[in-house]
């Protein structure tokens, strides 16, 4: 969406509703605007050669959120064994509030099923509300907390918890 239509669309919401955005398998050749994206969205973004090292080993899995050309928000796991860690996700900031992050996290955690994994897990930081309303909403449950795990971009230490879902 071009920044007129996406201005246009929040006037005019009725006659700028853009289609929902497809979720699709991501590849190396996303690497650089999952960057983009990841770098926008946390204090310590990931560059193009980070997401290529991770998207060409096998056992990763990422999805991408496609609007139009654009990509919009991404998703990444890494499995070993019968389980999964989400790495990563992230939708970006002018896209956010729209529901799309729950759509990419049940296709995604659709796929991990349907590769026999049994469990995921991830870890979140502790007053991020809207990714752990996203994940609570999606059947996550609290395992554990990590005391000073992040470091926010004042050098704040910051908790997370971690999360836990079965897939079976
Ligand atoms: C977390 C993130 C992916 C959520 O994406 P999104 O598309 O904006 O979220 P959705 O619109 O799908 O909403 C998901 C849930 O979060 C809630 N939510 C969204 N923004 C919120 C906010 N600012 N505060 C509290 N809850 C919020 C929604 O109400 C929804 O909950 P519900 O299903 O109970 O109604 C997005 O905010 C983001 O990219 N954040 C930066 C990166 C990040 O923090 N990633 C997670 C790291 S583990």
């Amino acid at each position: 969406m071009s920044l007129l239509t996406d201005v246009l669309s929040r006037i005019f919401p009725r006659l700028f509703k853009a289609p929902a955005p497809a979720v699709e398998i991501a590849t190396v050749r996303d690497a650089p605007r999952l960057s983009q994206l990841h770098r926008a969205s946390f204090h310590r973004g990931w560059g193009a050669d980070e997401f290529e090292q991770i998207l060409i080993e096998r056992n990763a899995l990422a999805h991408r959120l496609r609007q139009g050309r654009t990509v919009i928000g991404f998703i990444v796991s890494r499995i070993a064994a019968d389980e999964a860690e989400i790495l990563s996700v992230a939708i970006a900031s002018n896209q956010r509030g729209r529901g799309y992050s729950r759509d990419l996290l049940r296709t995604h955690l659709g796929h991990l099923a349907g590769q026999g994994l049994k469990k995921v897990f991830l870890e979140v930081e502790e007053n991020n509300r809207a990714a752990r309303a996203l994940y609570e909403r999606a059947g996550f449950r609290v395992v554990g907390r990590r005391e000073r795990y992040y470091k926010d971009a004042s050098g704040e230490q910051l908790n997370a918890v971690v999360m836990q879902r079965d897939l079976s």
